[in-house]
């Protein structure tokens, strides 16, 4: 079988992107990581490629000083990326902590193919609520902080979602999910750490997974 091209975009530190690098190494990815890409120079992420010699790109957000310009610089960005990820023609483009929203002009670019990891756990019906495999109803988390959300509202499990990507922020089609309880002990960090540990079996899962199909 052909491996599956895909291209990987990241702002931090790239842990789910090291257990996809460490799963290619060990024969067990049906995938190419063909490009990893990043809004920031100083993601970790990039120096995790550039250490497999794998192609990198960093092309950051410009923010220009007068705010009337600001749509125009970011939608001039989308298209520099987009345009950049399609030189590799990647059969997925995963959004593995890539901390920018990307918008139709960007997805439309790779129908069906964009991906996104989400440290939380997200419903089949885009709604705002979940319901655990335990029967225990919890708020469906959305946007960057959800991990301190889950803390700080005490609930019971949280989780990683991984989804298809809309312009809407975690939202789309769900490929997977894992739910992580959470422990008295808790904190942001801790949990984030467990929740980490689920996602990079579930990517490495799910990458196979459309690759097969
Ligand atoms: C993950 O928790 C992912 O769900 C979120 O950002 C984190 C990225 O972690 N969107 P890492 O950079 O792979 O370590």
């Amino acid at each position: 079988m052909q491996p599956i091209r895909l291209a990987v975009l990241v702002s931090g530190s790239g842990s789910n992107l090291q257990a996809l690098l460490d799963a290619r190494a060990a024969d067990t990815l049906d995938a190419d990581i063909v490009l990893v890409a990043s809004d920031r120079a100083d993601a970790y992420g990039l120096q995790r490629a550039l250490q497999h010699s794998l192609p990198t790109a960093c092309l950051p957000l410009p923010r220009p000083a007068d705010p009337a310009k600001r749509p125009a610089a970011r939608a001039a960005w989308e298209a520099q990326l987009a345009a950049i990820v399609a030189v590799f023609q990647p059969d997925i483009v995963l959004l593995s902590g890539f901390m920018r929203v990307l918008s139709d002009h960007f997805l439309d670019r790779f129908p069906k193919r964009v991906i996104n990891q989400h440290p939380a756990l997200l419903p089949d019906d885009s709604g705002d609520l979940y319901v655990t495999k335990a029967g225990i109803t919890i708020p469906a988390l959305r946007g960057a902080h959800t991990v301190s959300e889950a803390v700080r509202r005490g609930l019971p499990v949280t989780g990683c979602t991984i989804h298809y990507a809309t312009s809407r922020v975690d939202d789309g089609p769900v490929l997977a999910r894992a739910e992580v309880p959470i422990l008295a002990s808790d904190d942001e960090d801790s949990l984030h750490e467990r929740i980490k540990t689920a996602e990079r079996r579930l990517v490495v899962d799910v990458v196979n997974r459309l690759a097969r199909s």
